[in-house]
């Protein structure tokens, strides 16, 4: 069966062991870095647009500590920035937040953590003597890739670590055109690298157009994907590269063991693309849509590597071996917390400890060579709508 996004693909659910809540920091680290730039956009929108009830929607949230950190970041800015009452000290716009994922999130979880969330920010802004604004907490689900919101309706959209994800796999990809890998590998022809160019094209294009029809005249973005600072694909391809490709190593060594059939890994392309800053500006000048305020690249450690360090070096007798293990581990569970749903629908669930075992092991490995200690590389660009639409 080929692979759908809006029903195959999900986030590990709830906040156990294994879920995309408790094995996201290097995510959340992507917030915390792009937190001037959302702050910048907010004071913009604020002071230009002056709004009564400011719009605001995070797409593809999740779900966990990383989607609330988020609103709580708007909020705390928006406590700062906005006029009060002189007389209530009550604040003059209200916020309505919308949380959008694909539809198999687990947006129950974000729910219940609502309450104790609102009780914490108020205790927050008190105690720095602000006042946060009402705010408005809805879910949306849908694909951002359709249209979501009514015209003229959002002031700001923010997405991080979210839009490398295409809308399908690449568009005349078609099986055994990429034999033995599953994204952008080193043995991957060109033309297949071109076609995955060519989905992100068209997939990055529709989002703006999309979210530039929803957004009011002179609304922003802030929007933060993984990808590239390299303009060669194939050899400089970035995080997601690198680990599609361990991970298609650790099929190779299932194959060979007779757990999984050539013609699976054969028939099975990862629907991710990372961009180069290059490729970002281009097709925001070509929407001929949007102005570029800001652009930014960022270089984050994989937090697999400080976690791993801190958790082992509770032992006196922790050694580089261990280190370099604990840090397979982790790094094995942060991708396996995103991607399991896409490979257990492939190969089905069987496979899938034994997969991620494999690729940790493959990734504890790695790490004897020095030049493989790699961070993440993760763009991050403001942009405003044209003014004259
Ligand atoms: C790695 S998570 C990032 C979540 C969160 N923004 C964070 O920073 O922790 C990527 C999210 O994007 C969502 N996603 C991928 N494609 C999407 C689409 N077409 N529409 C909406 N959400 C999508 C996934 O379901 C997933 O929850």
């Amino acid at each position: 069966m080929d692979m759908k996004m809006e029903r195959d693909f999900h986030m590990i659910n709830g906040d156990g062991d294994s879920s995309y809540a408790n094995n996201s920091s290097i995510q959340r680290k992507a917030i915390i870095a792009t937190q001037p730039m959302v702050e910048n956009a907010i004071q913009d929108v604020c002071a230009d647009l002056q709004p009564q009830s400011m719009v605001v929607a995070d797409l593809g949230c999740s779900s966990g500590a990383n989607t609330l950190l988020f609103v709580s970041e708007v909020i705390a800015t928006a406590s700062e920035k906005i006029p009060t009452n002189n007389k209530t000290k009550e604040s003059t716009m209200e916020v309505q937040f919308f949380l959008n994922d694909l539809p198999g999130n687990d947006f129950n979880h974000i729910f219940r953590l609502l309450e104790q969330f609102k009780q914490s920010t108020m205790q927050h802004c008190t105690h720095r003597g602000l006042q946060p604004p009402p705010h408005y907490v809805a879910g949306m689900p849908g694909s951002f890739y359709t249209r979501l919101f009514p015209c003229n309706s959002v002031h700001l959209f923010h997405s991080s670590f979210s839009l490398m994800w295409l809308s399908q796999v690449p568009e005349h990809l078609d099986n055994n055109m990429n034999k033995g890998n599953i994204h952008i590998g080193v043995s991957t022809p060109p033309l297949v690298a071109q076609l995955y160019l060519n989905q992100f094209e068209k997939d990055f294009s529709r989002f703006l157009q999309l979210r530039c029809k929803e957004l009011v005249p002179g609304g922003r973005m802030v929007l933060t994907i993984l990808g590239r600072k390299n303009s060669d694909v194939i050899h400089g391809g970035g995080a997601i590269n690198s680990n599609c490709e361990l991970l298609s190593q650790a099929l190779h060594t299932l194959i060979a063991e007779g757990c999984v059939e050539q013609e699976k890994l054969d028939s099975f392309n990862m629907p991710m693309y990372g961009p180069s800053p290059d490729e970002l500006k281009q097709l925001v000048q070509r929407s001929q849509l949007l102005d570029m305020v800001d652009i930014q690249v960022f270089d984050l450690t994989s937090d697999a590597v400080e976690k791993s360090k801190l958790e082992v070096g509770a032992t006196a007798s922790a050694t580089q071996d261990n280190v370099h293990e604990a840090i397979g581990h982790n790094n094995a569970a942060t991708l396996r917390a995103i991607m399991e749903s896409l490979f257990a629908n492939h190969f089905g669930e069987s496979i899938i400890d034994d997969l991620f075992a494999v690729y940790a092991h493959n990734v504890t490995q790695q790490l004897e060579t020095p030049e493989k200690k790699g961070g993440v590389t993760v763009i991050s660009m403001s942009l405003q709508t044209k003014v004259l639409k």
